[in-house]
């Protein structure tokens, strides 16, 4: 190779690592909901079982994302008891309206067919997207709630997918005219439009996002159900009300189209659309990245250019949405992080970190802030070398179970990556019901841990895997020789596309990895159940089904660090 070329293709590399390239929001963000008031964008992504409820971003370029607050962080706002994996949160529609921010979400607790529990939809207003109201709750019941008001009339809308009656359960868009204040309806709830498939129970009309361009109303839709057969549907109408005439280029974004094992984005679609103050227009949508079939991230928000021709919108191009290409008309660069580093030393936590469903009781907390007087009697928060950590107060619950474990959650971000967490030294011994680990977690019925546990058949501290591989729970333990966690002692996970690797490392060094799981069981779930979410890294401390005891070791974190690689995923799923 010359000289010049290889110099070009330096520069090639370094361009390509600044352009702005999907996922735009990597990690399971699912359901995008974009805003643009007076130049700053904000994005609502779903969040399941997950607490707080609702991410809200915030950018200014549309390629750097801030995430800035939840719109669900009290008990109040979002009650998920028991709610299983794909269970709560879902679909939130971001409004502006008469100077008012509004998230139209819903909160369905549990799908038990036993339970016969329909999904409930609500709103909640904020005046500056930080601090939220009380939820308004409203008459309908469904999903995919969106708030819209005519800017002509400015008149109210609720549109959402609801089912014709609770019988066969055919789902469509419906509407109705909205009383802000009550969450009642003032006008008439109405079935507005059905889509573009055959009307049956598999093709999901939902996802509805109204607004308004000079001269027509737009309905845009997701259709075909939330797994390969996705895709985003639009029509327009000169009134609010219909009739909706569907596009004559639907479906207007769907990989799908060139083979559901062909290309490496699919289920594109459930789309917001976005006016920048260019005049440009921008589509944020949902898709999955398969690898090898399945997609251990979830869905992820992407991005693309919208164009229109005849008052009919465009998007990329008409071209599939590829990971190599560049999203056209968004010039402004990414700046890639090469590591996340927590080290507990913060008053709080990062927003990042998650818990699974509603707290009962707050069950860890930083030994450098002074935020949790009272709530934790004598020992429990004291770190042994003095140094920040986090320190977690162990409940009964595992990861396995509908509670809240005293687990904290943050999203994978990357297909090539690693997880580490370092352990707080401990003066005591752990029983062989008592463990301190970390995961990377799909659900309660498929998470992969590697931790520290007393030894199940003799004294001493093992350390130990558990890995849920098609339903089936298997467990190896490693002796360690040690009556207590020394100083340094580093649980690890290295992600790769097609697998994790599990491991742990007692003093500065390599690790011992004591496990593999292929990536392809964090994008797994049994018949009849969800997979609505992605992985996510855990650090968890638990007592397996009895109470820590009081005079038991105290454990946690000192550090907890992701190191991103570079992450080569192709266009098309070949592996
Ligand atoms: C947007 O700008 C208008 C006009 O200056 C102002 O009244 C409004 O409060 C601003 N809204 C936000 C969310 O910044
Ligand atoms: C949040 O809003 C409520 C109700 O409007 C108000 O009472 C409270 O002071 C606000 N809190 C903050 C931190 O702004
Ligand atoms: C949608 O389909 C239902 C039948 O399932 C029908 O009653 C209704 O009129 C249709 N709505 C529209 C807007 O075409
Ligand atoms: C719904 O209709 C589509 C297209 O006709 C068909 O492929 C699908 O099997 C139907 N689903 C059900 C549940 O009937
Ligand atoms: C795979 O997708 C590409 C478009 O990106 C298309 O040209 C090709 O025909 C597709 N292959 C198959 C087997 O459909
Ligand atoms: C891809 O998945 C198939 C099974 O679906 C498996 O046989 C094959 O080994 C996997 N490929 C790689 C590279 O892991
Ligand atoms: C635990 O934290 C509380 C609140 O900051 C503090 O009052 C207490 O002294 C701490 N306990 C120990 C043993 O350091
Ligand atoms: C652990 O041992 C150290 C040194 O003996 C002591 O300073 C510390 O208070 C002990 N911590 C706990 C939680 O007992
Ligand atoms: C503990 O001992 C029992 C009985 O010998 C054995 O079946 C089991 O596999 C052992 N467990 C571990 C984790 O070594
Ligand atoms: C997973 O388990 C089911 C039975 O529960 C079985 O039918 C299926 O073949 C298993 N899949 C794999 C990949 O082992
Ligand atoms: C743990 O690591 C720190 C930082 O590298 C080092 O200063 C300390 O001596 C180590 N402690 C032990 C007990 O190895
Ligand atoms: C993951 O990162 C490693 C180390 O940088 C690199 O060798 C490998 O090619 C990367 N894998 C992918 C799929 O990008």
């Amino acid at each position: 190779m010359t000289t010049k070329v290889m110099l070009l293709l330096l520069l090639c590399q370094v361009l390509l690592a600044t352009a702005l390239h999907n996922p735009v929001l990597p990690g399971w963000n699912p359901d995008p909901s974009i805003l643009q008031v007076n130049g700053t964008y904000y994005l609502a992504t779903s969040s399941f079982e997950y607490f707080p409820g609702t991410p809200i971003y915030s950018s200014k370029d549309l390629a750097n994302w801030d995430l800035i607050s939840h719109a669900q962080t009290s008990p109040s706002q979002v009650q998920l008891y028991g709610t299983p994996t794909g269970a709560g949160v879902w679909a939130p529609t971001l409004s502006y309206i008469n100077g008012l921010f509004y998230l139209a979400s819903m909160t369905r607790w549990t799908y038990d067919p036993v339970a016969r529990v329909w999904p409930r939809i609500m709103y909640l207003t904020s005046p500056d997207l930080i601090n939220w109201s009380d939820p308004i709750w409203t008459e309908p019941w469904g999903i995919d709630p969106a708030l819209f008001q005519d800017p002509k009339t400015g008149k109210s809308y609720l549109c959402l997918m609801a089912p014709n009656n609770n019988v066969d359960r055919v789902w469509g868009i419906y509407q109705c005219g909205v009383d802000l204040a009550t969450g009642d309806c003032s006008g008439q709830y109405m079935n507005l439009y059905n889509g573009t498939l055959p009307q049956n129970s598999s093709s999901r009309l939902e996802g509805p996002k109204m607004f308004y361009k000079d001269p027509y109303y737009y309905l845009l839709t997701a259709e075909g159900g939330t797994d390969d057969q996705h895709r985003s549907t639009i029509a327009r109408s000169s009134s609010p009300e219909g009739p909706f005439d569907p596009a004559p280029n639907n479906p207007i974004l769907f990989n799908g189209r060139w083979g559901f094992d062909n290309l490496t984005v699919q289920s594109t679609g459930h789309g917001t659309f976005v006016e920048a103050p260019t005049g440009e227009w921008f589509c944020a949508f949902l898709a999955r990245r398969k690898v090898n079939g399945s997609s251990p991230l979830g869905r992820e928000t992407f991005f693309t250019s919208v164009t229109w021709e005849d008052g009919w919108p465009i998007l990329n191009n008409g071209n599939p949405i590829l990971l190599s290409e560049s999203i056209q008309g968004i010039s402004a660069e990414k700046t890639e992080m090469a590591s996340f580093v927590e080290d507990f030393c913060g008053e709080s936590l990062d927003l990042s970190w998650y818990q699974l469903r509603t707290p009962y009781t707050k069950n860890y907390v930083l030994t450098s802030s002074n935020h949790d007087h009272g709530i934790y009697s004598n020992h429990r928060n004291t770190s042994d070398d003095g140094s920040c950590a986090l320190v977690l107060k162990p409940n009964v619950f595992g990861l396995s179970d509908r509670d809240t474990p005293a687990a904290l959650l943050r999203k994978q971000k990357s297909l090539n990556m690693t997880f580490s967490a370092t352990l707080l030294a401990t003066n005591s011994s752990l029983s062989y019901r008592q463990s301190v680990g970390i995961s990377i977690y799909l659900s309660e019925l498929s998470h992969q841990d590697v931790g520290v546990k007393g030894c199940t058949n003799t004294t001493g501290l093992c350390a130990y895997s558990q890995t849920m591989i098609n339903g089936t729970t298997q467990s190896k333990e490693v002796l360690l020789g040690l009556a207590t966690i020394p100083q340094n002692t580093t649980l690890h996970i290295r992600a790769q596309p097609l697998s994790y690797t599990l491991g742990y490392s007692i003093e500065e060094g390599e690790p011992t990895w004591i496990d593999e799981v292929s990536s392809k069981w964090l994008a797994w779930a049994p018949a009849d159940w969800l997979v609505f979410t992605g992985a996510s890294w855990a650090i968890f401390a638990s007592g397996g089904g009895e109470p820590w005891q009081p005079s038991g070791a105290v454990v946690g974190f000192t550090k907890v660090r992701e190191e991103y690689l570079e992450e080569n995923i192709p266009d098309y799923d070949i592996w």
